[in-house]
């Protein structure tokens, strides 16, 4: 199992993740995308889109704006319920979330609970603490101008209220057939009180959530039907070990303040076992609360006849840092040959930065650099990702290819003057096969 360290080491070394605001001394809870780190968020992102919304005949896209109008978080229920249980040690005022100095904690721990364990401050190591007060998560700013309690707006906590505010456009205008999903990738803000585990709980992340419309009297129908096309997409579309995820039904204390009921899918993380996403039946909270605050019907007319009816939604919600992590924990391998350390990142060819790295064997060959470019040109127009190295020797650039995670190298010789072919050596097995320059 890759170590969070190693992880974190290769992502700062090879330019996919760095910690936000970096040359400023960093800013807690956020985190930049290098050039290989974006190339990696963004096939998944795009795997994402093309795997739920594309293929599939019942879902739709949305995209909504971050700063919804306030009314938003009120209906939700966001205003008054989205807080964690904070408390501050009284010796050295660092401040902490309550229910993670406590193991078996959750987030309706009380004061008196949390005090009878003693928990000693993680920064000074005394037990002095403050009584636990509700926090509110969400980022406030003003709108406009003024900067009074009539301008007060918030960062969206999570993309899903996009969604509800728009089910009616989208019934409006396209009226699909029930069941259907309204899918939306985005940033979601989130003033987390201890951020930790590298990119794992951040203050900005970006979450891929899907809200599916249905008739209540096929919930569990539904429910399973998006539970298993999830594990199938987690597996074969991210490459992740079915041995390492595992799902987790919350209990109904436990559950958030919406959901009638819910699976947290976890993943074996290198720091231990965290949620990597959550699958929520919501019901009709949502829409009801939508519907009581705008005055707008939210009802659904059933096309082949039949009573109008607020549909009920089930939910899966993932976070994209979270499912990187992910990738990255399974995709990352040291392996040892006749004394020498390899390092690879066996990430699924579809998910891969570069899906191909060309090179000349000597880079002052013009001749060899003249087919290489050859090769490289014809390999960039079929599949875009596709990186040149012409640096240090070719055993130094396999072994960054390897790290970096591109499945196929290709490398143009002497003979490829002759033949016009190709080696192509693969990153997980380091074999190598000869191709005609006209077949890649
Ligand atoms: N709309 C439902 C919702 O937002 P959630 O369990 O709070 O539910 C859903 O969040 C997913 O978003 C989580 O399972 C996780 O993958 C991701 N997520 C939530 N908070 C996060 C954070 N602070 N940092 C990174 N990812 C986060």
């Amino acid at each position: 199992m890759a170590k969070m360290e190693d992880i974190v080491s290769l992502c700062k070394r090879r330019g996919f993740i760095w910690q936000g605001s970096d040359v400023y001394g960093g800013m807690a809870g956020t985190w930049d995308f290098g050039p290989l780190g974006v190339a990696l968020k963004r096939r998944i992102m795009n795997t994402w889109w093309s795997y739920w919304v594309e293929s599939r005949d019942d879902m739709y896209g949305v995209d909504a704006a971050i700063i919804m109008n306030p009314k938003t978080w009120e209906a939700s229920g966001h205003t008054a319920t989205f807080a964690d249980p904070l408390v501050e040690c009284n010796e050295c005022h660092g401040r902490f979330r309550a229910d993670k100095l406590v193991e078996g904690a959750n987030e309706s721990i009380s004061t008196e609970e949390f005090k009878a364990k003693n928990a000693k401050c993680p920064t000074c190591g005394k037990v002095n603490w403050s009584d636990i007060r509700k926090f509110n998560m969400m980022f406030q700013t003003h709108v406009g101008p003024v900067d009074d309690d009539s301008s007060i707006a918030y960062l969206r906590p999570e993309t899903a209220q996009g969604i509800f505010t728009n089910y009616k456009n989208v019934v409006d205008t396209i009226y699909p057939d029930l069941p259907f999903g309204l899918a939306q990738q985005g940033k979601a803000f989130r003033n987390e009180i201890s951020p930790r585990d590298f990119v794992l709980r951040d203050r900005e992340c970006e979450q891929m959530e899907i809200e599916y419309f249905i008739n209540p009297s096929t919930w569990e129908e539904n429910f399973k039907q998006l539970h298993d096309a999830y594990h199938k997409f987690l597996t074969e579309e991210m490459g992740l070990d079915a041995n390492m995820i595992h799902d987790f039904e919350v209990a109904p204390e436990d559950r958030a303040h919406y959901s009638k009921h819910t699976i947290d899918i976890m993943f074996d993380y290198p720091n231990g076992q965290e949620e990597l996403m959550g699958l929520a039946y919501r019901t009709d909270f949502d829409l009801m609360n939508i519907q009581k605050a705008s005055n707008k019907s939210m009802e659904y007319i059933p096309k082949g006849g039949g009573e109008r009816f607020v549909p009920h939604v089930i939910e899966p919600s993932i976070g994209v840092e979270r499912l990187l992590l992910a990738v990255l924990s399974c995709a990352y391998k040291v392996e040892e040959k006749d004394g020498k350390k390899r390092t690879i990142l066996a990430l699924p060819e579809n998910l891969a930065p570069y899906r191909f790295c060309v090179s000349p064997l000597l880079k002052n060959k013009p001749e060899l650099v003249n087919k290489a470019r050859e090769a490289y040109d014809l390999l960039r127009k079929k599949y875009g990702n596709v990186t040149w190295d012409d640096s240090g020797n070719i055993g130094k650039r396999y072994l960054k290819q390897d790290e970096i995670g591109t499945p196929k190298c290709v490398v143009v010789d002497f003979d490829s003057l002759e033949d016009d072919s190709v080696t192509i050596r693969d990153r997980d097995t380091t074999e190598q096969v000869r191709v005609k320059i006209a077949e890649l």
